[in-house]
């Protein structure tokens, strides 16, 4: 096992009726910006009880942040907590929400020039601050609410970047799946595969020998699987929406990667057709992923074979037949929810992707992937197979 650091502070209040209890949560005398999205707020019941919550609160409310988030929606919010004195941001909504309030929790304090640099400089320039966030979360997915990351995207220039820092862990985040009853069909499955492909990114490498790790993300994966269908199925079963959320911030809360190798080639790839072609986070993933696993067979053969074994009962003596019917699984069960699993399949040219990505590699110089394989060649490669 690697040596690791584990730190998760966010205060997590899960269950029916739970946003009751934001008065005691949230700070006082201190302004807070209601943070929210398109408008989904106002028909799944959360916003409702959030204002009615608020009462006494000294609070303004800003909405319109986009899925994927942008930069510019972002800076307008800024100088609107600059110019408003926000000393808190309260985000109700999906990962989108969560996200953009981190950025902007953070972009508010930096005085260290153009926030665009907080995105860019990932792991290099530690936020010196940030005001303080909570979350009211309605879509289970991106494992925002219980993380201190946020991808934001910049449509000028084609870029979607993340960045991680302590800072903007969510003081609090509540859960109540009941939010999540009015999710379209499309935002279901796609949390199913976005916390699926959060828990095989952590878990798809090579072994360092931590069967924990291990059982604790197969454990989330099969609950997925088994869940994941009948909840299409049956969206308003409460305990089928608390135990897909729950899926979901367990997924990226930093347990499962504690001490193991992690890839996230899926992830980095996806953001990279999401900002040229708009295509959902999730649809990204359930496109590259099977091409990815497929591309690194040998590297990750033990792993797949593990995987294969443990959550589809494949004892195939063949080996190499045995991965394909692992990869092969994992397609199916990404159809099963009807999300398509190639870039024909959106009318996207492969060859075309692959080149813009190519070149965008080589500029950047980028390398990923747990053996470091993953270059510009590798990214256009796996790109021109989906
Ligand atoms: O904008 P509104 O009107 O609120 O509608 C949203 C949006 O249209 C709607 N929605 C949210 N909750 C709903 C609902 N509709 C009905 N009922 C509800 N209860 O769903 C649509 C999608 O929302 P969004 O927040 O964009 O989805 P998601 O939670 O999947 O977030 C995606 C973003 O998170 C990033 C992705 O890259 C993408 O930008 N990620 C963030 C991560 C993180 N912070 O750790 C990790 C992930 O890998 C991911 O990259
Ligand atoms: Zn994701």
């Amino acid at each position: 096992m690697l040596n690791f650091e584990f730190y998760n502070p966010v205060h997590v209040v899960f269950g029916k009726e739970t946003v009751a209890q934001l008065p005691v949560l949230l700070p006082r005398n201190t302004r807070i910006m209601l943070l929210y999205g398109g408008g989904s707020i106002k028909k799944n019941g959360s916003y409702d009880q959030t204002i009615k919550a608020l009462q006494g609160f000294d609070f303004i409310e800003y909405g319109g942040v986009e899925p994927n988030p942008r930069y510019l929606t972002c800076m307008r919010a800024v100088e609107v907590v600059r110019k408003s004195n926000i000393g808190f941001i309260l985000a109700v909504g999906g990962g989108s929400v969560v996200d953009a309030a981190k950025f902007i929790a953070a972009a508010a304090l930096y005085r260290e020039g153009d926030p665009w640099h907080i995105l860019q400089n990932t792991g290099t320039s530690p936020l010196k601050d940030a005001l303080p966030l909570g979350c009211i979360i309605t879509l289970p997915a991106t494992g925002s609410e219980m993380n201190c990351s946020a991808v934001i995207s910049r449509q000028a220039t084609h870029e979607k970047l993340h960045f991680a820092d302590p800072k903007v862990f969510p003081r609090f985040s509540i859960i109540d799946p009941q939010f999540t009853y009015t999710l379209p069909e499309r935002q279901t499955a796609n949390g199913i595969i976005d916390s699926m492909v959060h828990v095989i990114e952590q878990y798809i490498t090579y072994d360092v020998n931590t069967p924990l790790q291990d059982r604790m993300a197969e454990g989330i994966i099969k609950t997925l699987i088994e869940i994941g269908p009948y909840v299409m199925d049956n969206p308003s079963d409460y305990d089928a929406r608390a135990n897909i959320f729950w899926c979901s911030s367990m997924a990226l809360n930093g347990m499962l990667s504690c001490g193991v190798i992690q890839d996230w080639t899926t992830h980095k790839l996806g953001h990279e057709l999401t900002a040229r072609y708009n295509l959902d986070h999730a649809r990204t993933l359930a496109i590259i992923l099977p091409a990815v696993l497929r591309y690194e067979r040998r590297n990750k053969a033990e792993k797949i074979l593990q995987y294969g074994r443990e959550i589809w009962g494949i004892d195939d003596e063949n080996l190499e037949d045995a991965i394909d019917e692992a990869i092969y699984r994992t397609e199916e069960f990404f159809h099963s929810l009807k999300v398509p699993t190639r870039l024909a399949d959106y009318k996207i040219d492969p060859m075309e992707a692959a080149v813009a990505i190519r070149q965008r590699f080589e500029t950047r110089e980028t390398i990923l992937g747990e053996n470091a394989d993953i270059d510009a060649l590798a990214a256009y490669e796996i790109i021109r197979s989906c």
